[in-house]
């Protein structure tokens, strides 16, 4: 019987930590830290975890990372406003898959989530699957009126 092996996930960049240096040079780098597993099942959780660092714990895109990155992070409560109204799930959906449609204008700064997913979720894609779902309904719940 052959023997299993489980490669250990390794992953870089999810949450984002600040390292400020001291007052003479106080130039601002985002850290990259090792993917902190969390359950699929808590799209708040993921993003505490995972968004909150640049997108801001409401989503308005003022995450203690900001100052740090080139791009500004987007604003995700306007995501409907800015859609006629409607929650645009399909393109949060596929952002998060990493389908493109963001890396097409060119930013470098928002991470693609799916392959980071993939490893938090051991390579089961169901899994993968209900985090990008959670995640884009979590994000819903954001949306301002
Ligand atoms: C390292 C910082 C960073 C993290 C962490 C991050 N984002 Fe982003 N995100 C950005 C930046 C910067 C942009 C704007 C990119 C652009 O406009 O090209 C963006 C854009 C987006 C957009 C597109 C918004 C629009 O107006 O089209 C969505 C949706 C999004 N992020 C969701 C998320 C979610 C959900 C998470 C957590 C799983 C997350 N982001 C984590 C930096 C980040």
């Amino acid at each position: 019987m052959r023997v299993q092996t489980m490669i250990a996930p390794i992953v870089m960049a999810l949450a984002i930590s600040m390292a400020v240096s001291g007052q003479e040079n106080s130039e601002k780098t985002v850290k990259h830290v090792p993917v902190k597993p969390t359950s699929p099942a808590s799209g708040k959780e993921m993003f505490a975890n995972y968004c909150a660092s640049c997108h801001g714990a409401e989503g308005k895109g003022n995450g203690p990372a900001t100052a740090a990155l080139k791009t500004p992070p987007a604003n995700l409560t306007v995501l409907s406003q800015k859609n006629g109204g409607n929650y645009p799930a399909m393109r949060v959906a596929s952002i998060l898959r990493g389908d493109g449609d963001l890396s097409a204008h060119g930013s470098k700064e928002m991470p693609v989530w799916g392959p980071l997913f993939r490893s938090v979720s051991a390579g089961h894609e169901g899994q993968v699957q209900q985090r990008i779902n959670n995640l884009t309904n979590y994000v819903e719940t954001l949306q301002v009126k």
